[in-house]
């Protein structure tokens, strides 16, 4: 069986998606699949090019929205290498942008091709928190309730709705990026304005009420939940960019210390969530858990990172499935 791993893309999280690749190529060769390594940007690379391409990492830095400018005046867009035609299944490795949102799905979908993951009507659902978020209450997954910022958003009286309706402090982010780009928490009025213009160079902008309180994940696999794993950061703080991707950054606690109540609520929404945003294959879905011991879910990843730090494969750890095995699951879900 022939495996093009696709990775690179045009989004913020570029980086992020070769380090994904990094780790899912050697992984599935390990598992005795023929795997071609395909860079959106140069198609199939060889083996040089590949050692060399893949050994970026994840920079320190999150982001600046230089690939999401150079797109809006015409730059980059995603396209399909022809490379992926002569494989067997298409392993997406892309992180955001339009290999995120359903349409490269649609694309791969139309050719004809398997694809692993989610495809175009899931994707584009939970790509979005805005939508995602309105299905997930709907569906009665209880997640912090959210504003979408007006545009232009500098007047007084949407920062004083905000306080009257959420309370400060707040998260403000982007409504369809990954990985904490654009994010920050205002954590009162005079803040508001910078924030919302900081996220809104990475497109419409959501002002979320703050849960304070503990973050949780869990992973799911062929629709079924993995381990719940929390993230150690300070209550009042967000999980940012720097701690994703440094190793080391933040302690990780697989399975997470939290009363087996909380664990199994835990699991539950990440498996309705799952099935809301009608997505396949696999999800991570990320939680805050107050003060009060209620559990808030905060956004389902349709491509979770698959990275050395990522957390899925934590998930998928400590429920027994190691690395190797859950890529070569997410193939097989993928061709059945
Ligand atoms: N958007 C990043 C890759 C994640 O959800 O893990
Ligand atoms: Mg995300």
């Amino acid at each position: 069986m022939r495996i093009s791993v696709l990775f690179g893309g045009e989004s913020e999280e570029r980086d992020v998606s070769i380090a994904s690749a990094a780790e899912i190529i050697p992984a599935l060769r390990s598992r005795g699949y023929e795997v071609l390594a395909v860079d959106t940007a140069h198609g199939a690379l060889d083996t040089a090019e590949e050692q060399r391409v893949l050994r970026g990492g994840v920079g320190i830095e999150p982001p600046s929205g230089a690939h999401l400018q150079a797109m809006r005046q015409g730059g980059s867009s995603l396209r399909l290498p022809t490379a992926v035609g002569s494989t067997d299944l298409v392993f997406i490795a892309l992180h955001g942008g339009s290999g995120e949102d359903g349409r490269l799905q649609a694309l791969l979908d139309l050719a004809g091709i398997p694809f692993t993951g989610s495809g175009s009507l899931g994707s584009s659902l939970a790509m979005d928190k805005d939508i995602s978020k309105t299905l997930l209450r709907a569906g009665g997954v209880l997640t912090p309730d959210w504003v979408i910022a007006p545009f232009p958003s500098d007047d007084a009286s949407f920062a004083r709705a905000v306080g009257d309706r959420l309370g400060y402090p707040v998260v403000v982010k982007p409504t369809a990026q990954g990985s904490t780009v654009g994010l920050s928490i205002a954590r009162d009025r005079e803040s508001l304005f910078p924030a919302i213009a900081k996220a809104r160079s990475f497109g419409p902008v959501m002002v979320e009420r703050f849960v304070r309180g503990r973050e949780l994940t869990v992973g799911i696999l062929d629709g079924q939940p993995l381990a719940v794993g929390e993230i150690v950061i300070p209550p009042d703080e967000a999980f940012s960019y720097e701690d994703k991707y440094q190793a080391g950054a933040v302690r990780e606690q697989f399975p997470a210390e939290v009363p087996a109540a909380v664990a199994e609520a835990a699991r539950s929404a990440a498996v309705a969530a799952h099935e809301l945003l009608r997505l396949d294959g696999y999800s991570r879905s990320d939680f805050r858990l107050d003060d009060d011991g209620r559990l808030w879910i905060i956004e389902t990843n349709s491509l979770p990172g698959m990275t050395a730090t990522s957390l899925l494969p934590k998930s998928a750890a400590a429920f027994g499935i190691d690395y190797a095995e859950l890529c070569d699951r997410i193939c097989r879900l993928a061709l059945r």
